[in-house]
């Protein structure tokens, strides 16, 4: 493959921008892409949240809709695809190394086809380092572009000439685009694209763009036709979900969404993720009136300290923080809480740590994701000093799993000996002999049983209750 590039470079400067209204328009395939995989198949690796999961079953609808099969492993596969997270640094080294080891299988093959997308692949610094060290890469491509698939595939197969088409400014949304979910039972939704929050530490706003609503009529039309194929559980997925409607001005918001898709009966309604800044009355009103939205709430917290929360741009104080969690727990009080914290952030002084471990006393959380903060290059944070040393980041981590870890064996003590609803997933990753699935509450439950079936929701009664799991029998 000739590889001299010619790509116009993605700006996160131009990212920055909210441009003009954006449209709305169908799924579209050229004729001459139709029959573009036959006999030959692919595979995706996926990295990051549930967006890039979606993104990935959206990836293997186009290819699986132009004739081309999955395959289990990049082993053989002619077209592999990793979707990237940027959200951290560590995910960005761990794709450089999966990249990294396919030199190999493109040696051995070099008609194979490399493909790099998702959030790093709207990063400058990853086009220039692709370009300059990866040859083995014949096509980048963006969040923003995802349907342009098999015209970016059709245009390799025939010019074979390394690709790159990532686009800065997000062009519109599209419905009706062919998806393969990788579950049959609970399905992801998405119900905006985009994040117009700019904390100050977070990539996201940049590799994802706009806050972009779909219409409330597309969305129940999603969950009626899950609903009707079967499916018990749809996730709604916006990296701010309480933001959901704003930019539409139809008269409508996240709280009424949940309204209306509660009302469509599927039995387990869960989203993520709400920001603590505009959760509204309405909201929390959906979610205490419908038993089939999940007594379930993520509800990142970042920081324990009013001064680190206003560097970081979360919008709300320490003290608002906890207002709103006391709110939600007097509301709802049978739901699970759990949250995202970042340690070491710059500036981020012992005392201000501590906040965030006092913090946590107080919420008690069901589990929480911790992370070390990284610095993103073009983010307002990556210009503060980065002061806070390795070793003082990594301790804070460690003295704040303790606690985490603390709070979540104590919260699923409350199960032992109940019997609750599980969700059953399949078979335990843990034990080959036993099963696994998920409670209301989002708590993961390994179990025995006989006849269990992929799919349904069975009674099991918890004989055992661990820090991050519960052990429990069927018993019907
Ligand atoms: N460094 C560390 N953690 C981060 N997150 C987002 N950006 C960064 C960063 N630069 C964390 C936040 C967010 C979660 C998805 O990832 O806690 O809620
Ligand atoms: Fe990672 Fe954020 Fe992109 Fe999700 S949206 S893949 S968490 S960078």
């Amino acid at each position: 493959m000739n590889n001299k590039d010619s790509f116009d470079l993605p700006s996160l400067n131009e990212a920055r921008k909210r441009i003009g209204d954006i449209p709305y328009v169908d799924f579209n395939l050229d004729d001459d892409c139709r029959n573009l995989g036959k006999g030959k198949t692919y595979f995706i690796k996926t990295h990051g949240c549930q967006a890039n999961q979606r993104d990935s079953e959206t990836m293997a609808g186009i290819l699986d809709s132009i004739g081309f099969r999955a395959n289990d492993s990049e082993k053989g596969a002619d077209v592999i695809i990793i979707n990237t997270c940027a959200v951290r640094q560590g995910a960005e080294d761990k794709v450089y190394g999966e990249i990294g080891a396919l030199k190999r299988l493109k040696r051995e093959n070099p008609d194979i086809i490399i493909a790099i997308a998702g959030c790093m692949a709207q990063e400058e610094k990853t086009i220039r380092e692709i370009s300059a060290k990866y040859p083995q890469v014949d096509l980048v491509f963006g969040t923003h572009n995802i349907t342009n698939l098999p015209k970016l595939l059709n245009n390799i197969y025939h010019e074979r000439k390394r690709l790159i088409e990532v686009f800065s400014n997000m062009g519109e949304i599209v419905e009706n685009v062919p998806v393969t979910r990788f579950a049959k039972h609970k399905a992801w939704v998405n119900i905006m694209y985009g994040c117009d929050k700019f904390c100050t530490y977070c990539i996201v706003p940049y590799t994802r763009g706009k806050e972009r609503s779909r219409l409330m009529e597309d969305v129940l039309a999603e969950i009626k036709v899950l609903k009707e194929e079967g499916y018990k559980e749809v996730c709604l997925l916006g990296q701010n979900v309480n933001a959901y409607g704003n930019d539409l001005k139809l008269g409508y918001s996240f709280g009424d969404l949940l309204e209306e898709a509660a009302r469509i009966g599927i039995e387990r309604i869960r989203f993520v993720t709400s920001h603590p800044w505009n959760f509204d009355d309405r909201m929390i009103e959906a979610m205490r009136d419908n038993p089939n939205i999940m007594p379930y709430l993520h509800l990142p917290l970042q920081s324990g300290n009013t001064e680190i929360l206003r560097r970081m741009n979360r919008r709300y104080s320490a003290e608002e923080y906890l207002e709103l969690f006391k709110k939600l727990k007097e509301t709802l009080p049978h739901y699970a809480f759990t949250t995202d914290i970042i340690v070491g952030f710059p500036n981020e002084s012992d005392e201000a740590f501590e906040d965030t471990l006092k913090m946590v006393d107080y919420c008690q959380y069901d589990n929480a994701y911790t992370f070390i903060y990284s610095p993103r290059e073009g983010t307002p944070a990556a210009k503060m000093e980065d002061n806070v040393p390795m070793a003082v980041k990594e301790e804070r981590l460690q003295r704040l799993n303790e606690k985490i870890t603390f709070y979540a064996n104590k919260a699923n003590q409350k199960f032992k000996d109940q019997i609750v609803e599980v969700l059953v997933d399949g078979i335990s990753k843990r034990n080959g002999q036993a099963y696994s699935g998920y409670t209301p509450e989002n708590k993961l439950v390994n179990f025995t049983g006989n006849d269990v079936k992929v799919g349904e929701i069975v009674k099991v009664r918890i004989t055992e209750a661990k820090s991050f799991s519960l052990d429990g029998v069927m018993v019907e």
